[in-house]
């Protein structure tokens, strides 16, 4: 029996276009997508091929050739493709994963459905990322891994980050959803560490569809992620058939995705240089309103892909909540702008949280080494640094110097507002 929460279920999350609908404002927007040339032929090519074409090899090979790692694993979005990974790596029940404390639910469902427990790092103050000083402190006898997520856009330091893993012999992976062809020390995001996975959810900066994908240089987990990942972990057994060796997946890119990725891929690199060419100037204005201040962008990062633009304020200076700051600036024409608390994702999983505090399996001791609590006050820097940070995810590769000028106006109008 189905246990009834029916005002819950209406008030259902919103993604892709759908979660865009209505936002409105002064500056421009990302929907409707800009389509690669392309689209429509690659389409017309998998309906004409009577859904024989090689559109998802093509996709595959074209996006590890631009990204330059050996093997793309094409899924239909970053969770699934997440998801994947979690369970292509086999670790036990119990087994930890650190993973960002200010990120998507699409991060950690994965690793949580194969009953790894997720230990989340605090960020470094004054930013969304976490670093190798946030992550230490989260390493146990039980950690297999860490999942690094470039939120923003804004990457990890990852050379730190690799060399704590490689003296505890942790695997590292990169979430890189908000970080499409972003550059770290002249290397793509993605390509940093073991494995990196993508999103090409209609909002994200290579806004296709539903889709996404692993991109490793590892040829066995190459040939694993696809085993688990695209044939549900069955093998040919001569004279029977298909023999399920693991609970495996079905989460291969559809075909019509596929054609819309590629299309999408071959305008993606000059996409980016805009992105990367506006938020430093945006941050630059912002950061000149006194009280107003933006995340750091690290000098390691040549290329900042940004997917989302955002800024703090200081209480201190302003007579005003944060909420009202926002309210004030969304009124004012910075479409979707807004505080988002629920990027504190160890505060957003009630369903998790319960788990552990009632001890159900994985937190059944064994296999849980420990008690784990969820919510926010376990990672402080990134609780602190949400209440006052206002984003607005609706940032893009439109902006021209002007749309600039317009949305640091807008903030510097409402800080004179509300100036103590
Ligand atoms: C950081 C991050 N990870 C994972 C996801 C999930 O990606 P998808 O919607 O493709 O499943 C998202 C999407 O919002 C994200 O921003």
């Amino acid at each position: 029996m189905v246990k009834k929460n029916v005002d819950g279920w209406r008030k259902r999350a919103k993604y892709g276009a759908d979660a865009s609908a209505g936002v409105s404002g002064s500056l421009p927007l990302p929907f409707p997508r800009e389509m690669g040339h392309n689209t429509m032929n690659y389409l017309k090519e998998v309906v004409d091929s009577g859904l024989t074409s090689d559109m998802i090899s093509r996709f595959e090979e074209r996006f590890a050739r631009e990204m330059g790692v050996k093997h793309c694993v094409a899924t239909p979005g970053c969770t699934p493709a997440l998801a994947v990974l979690a369970a292509a790596f086999d670790f036990d029940p119990g087994d930890e994963i650190i993973v960002s404390s200010v990120t998507d639910f699409g991060t950690v469902q994965g690793l949580i459905s194969q009953n790894y427990i997720p230990v989340f790092a605090d960020t470094e103050p004054g930013t969304l990322i976490i670093n190798s000083e946030t992550i230490q402190p989260c390493i146990s006898d039980r950690t297999r891994a860490i999942l690094v997520v470039h939120k923003t856009g804004t990457i990890c330091d990852m050379d730190a980050i690799n060399e704590l893993a490689g003296k505890h012999d942790l695997i590292v992976y990169e979430d890189v959803c908000q970080a499409t062809f972003g550059e770290y020390k002249g290397r793509y995001a993605g390509s940093l560490a073991l494995a990196g996975g993508f999103s090409f959810d209609s909002e994200k900066t290579m806004g296709s569809d539903i889709g996404g994908c692993v991109v490793t240089n590892d040829d066995e987990l190459n040939e694993k992620m696809r085993f688990v990942g695209h044939s549900r972990g069955g093998q040919m057994l001569d004279g029977f058939g298909r023999l399920h060796m693991v609970n495996g997946f079905a989460h291969r890119m559809p075909m019509c995705t596929a054609a819309v990725s590629l299309a999408q891929l071959e305008i993606i690199k000059p996409n980016v240089a805009q992105r990367d060419k506006m938020i430093r100037i945006l941050s630059e204005k912002l950061d000149s309103i006194p009280g107003i201040s933006t995340p750091p962008i690290p000098e390691y990062m040549n290329v900042y892909s940004c997917w989302m633009a955002g800024f703090s304020i200081d209480l201190e200076v302003f007579d005003c909540s944060s909420d009202t700051f926002a309210q004030e600036v969304l009124d004012a024409g910075i479409p979707g702008a807004g505080l988002g608390r629920y990027y504190l994702i160890p505060a957003a999983l009630p369903f998790l949280s319960q788990k552990a505090e009632k001890n159900i399996f994985p937190y059944s001791m064994p296999p849980a080494s420990r008690s784990y609590v969820y919510d926010g006050d376990s990672c402080p820097n990134a609780q602190e640094f949400l209440e006052t940070y206002i984003r607005w995810s609706s940032f893009c590769e439109r902006y021209t110097a002007e749309d600039c000028d317009i949305a640091a106006n807008i903030v510097a109008s409402v800080a004179e507002k509300y100036r103590r």
